[in-house]
């Protein structure tokens, strides 16, 4: 049959490009035995691992990155949005020298805290008073264990696909390691499934967590009018909003709540606003914030060696301060866009099974047609061919996430865009026959 056929070819095709990489990365791959002695699978960070094994990386320059193997990349992973600035901002640089002259483990206030925080609070219309932490996963779990506290209640809804953090993972089969809250997953974009669900649970649910555009669900965004229904049961219902722009964020000068219009109650931010250093923030209105306040009876403690690191506070505050402007934003975001446009209007023209989606400086692959709205949607999207693509992309030197992940950074300009457009065109060209000719089997 034509979809067995289809399947075989492309099967074949992956595994020759397996090996091509086998005998291109030997350096990597004794890295990854020597690792694997002491990491479990050679690894500390699940997201990074691939197999048959992981590139190492020894080093990275402006927008790219050079691999033990001796390769070059352009890095249009950009550390999963983290890497905004790329990897040799001189203000950044600047910044962090300043911070090893002025000592880094000071154990008291000092005054980066509150310029990150003014120009978060600036930044953000949601934010009146925010909190630091160290990771986005961090951010999460603050934020939604003090809506459970604040509420009284121990229901939060979350989203098919969503992801909010190593131990908040709500894509696919349900992970054995997330954190023990009473969960309720609706269905993302969806306003009659999602309301059957809230009005099911009302008087239970203390916060709705949501990404106004799921990022690791495969960059799909958030309906304006879903994201606008969510806001309006929670007021309705005495729940929190909290929205996760740990990646969002950077999608416009406000975050994508300017955009969609709407004010979360808590935000949860991280990623490329610690400049590149581990960072996570919560923050929102102040009469919730407050409850952190340490003069407040009854204060809620929230703790972290780091919160208040002087890498992060110097970066973070130089990052948002002089290099990611709105106006840096705008031409980003609107860079993504028309690198976007030009890669879906590629994949059209040749009527193959692939198409970008996401928003601004942010997108993801996927190898099906059709409309999406939510994870459900991507069920179809072939996944070995979509590994094929992440394999001929590296053949192709361009680094990104094994699951079709790409992110712009800052020190990419038209060269980059135009590199990247290219591979995908040649990627087009290659493994259309395969299509082609089961097409005709
Ligand atoms: C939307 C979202 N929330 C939270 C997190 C967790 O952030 P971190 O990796 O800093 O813990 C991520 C990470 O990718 C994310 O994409």
């Amino acid at each position: 049959m034509a979809a067995d056929t289809r399947t075989q070819a492309i099967a074949q095709a992956l595994s020759a490009a397996k090996a091509h990489y086998v005998a291109g990365n030997p350096l990597s791959y004794a890295q990854h035995r020597k690792a694997a002695k002491v990491l479990p699978g050679g690894n500390t960070r699940s997201v990074l691992f691939s197999a048959p094994f992981p590139i190492t990386l020894t080093a990275g320059r402006g927008a790219g990155v050079t691999s033990l193997d001796g390769r070059d990349y352009t890095d249009f992973l950009g550390e999963y949005t983290a890497g905004l600035y790329g990897h040799s901002d001189p203000v950044l640089r600047n910044a962090v020298i300043g911070a090893l002259d002025s000592g880094w483990v000071m154990g008291g206030h000092i005054r980066l805290e509150e310029e990150l925080a003014s120009l978060i609070c600036a930044r953000f219309a949601s934010i009146e008073l925010v909190r630091f932490a160290n990771s986005g996963t961090e951010a999460n779990l603050y934020a939604i264990a003090a809506a459970r506290a604040i509420s009284g209640r121990e229901k939060i809804m979350v989203f098919e696909g969503a992801y909010h953090g190593g131990v908040f993972i709500f894509g696919g089969t349900p992970s054995a390691l997330n954190a023990p809250f009473d969960f309720v997953k609706a269905p993302y974009n969806d306003i009659k499934g999602t309301c059957a669900l809230l009005d099911a649970n009302r008087g239970d649910i203390g916060a709705i967590v949501v990404e106004p555009m799921q990022g690791s669900g495969g960059c799909i965004p958030g309906d304006h009018t879903f994201l606008k229904m969510l806001r309006e049961w929670a007021t309705c219902n005495g729940a929190l909003l909290i929205f996760d722009e740990v990646m969002t964020s950077r999608l416009a000068p406000g975050g994508l709540q300017a955009v969609c219009g709407v004010m979360p109650d808590l935000t949860t931010l991280g990623k490329y606003i610690g400049g590149g250093f581990s960072f996570g923030a919560f923050g929102g209105r102040a009469d919730l914030m407050r409850r952190f306040d340490p003069l407040q009876p009854g204060a809620f403690a929230h703790a972290g060696t780091f919160n208040n690191n002087v890498f992060t506070m110097s970066a973070g505050v130089a990052g948002l301060r002089d290099v990611y402007t709105a106006a840096a934003a705008l031409a980003l975001n609107a860079r993504g866009d028309a690198l976007r446009t030009r890669l879906n209007a590629a994949a059209q023209c040749a009527r193959f099974p692939m198409q970008f989606t996401g928003l601004g400086s942010m997108m993801n692959v996927h190898m099906c047609g059709g409309s999406v709205r939510s994870v459900r949607d991507l069920a179809p999207s072939i996944t070995p061919l979509r590994e094929l693509f992440y394999f001929d992309m590296l053949r192709q030197g361009m680094w990104l996430a094994h699951r079709g992940m790409i992110n712009l950074s800052l020190p990419m300009g038209d060269a980059e865009c135009d590199r990247l457009v290219r591979a995908v065109e040649v990627f087009i060209e290659t493994r259309n026959p395969l299509f082609e000719s089961a097409a005709q089997a």
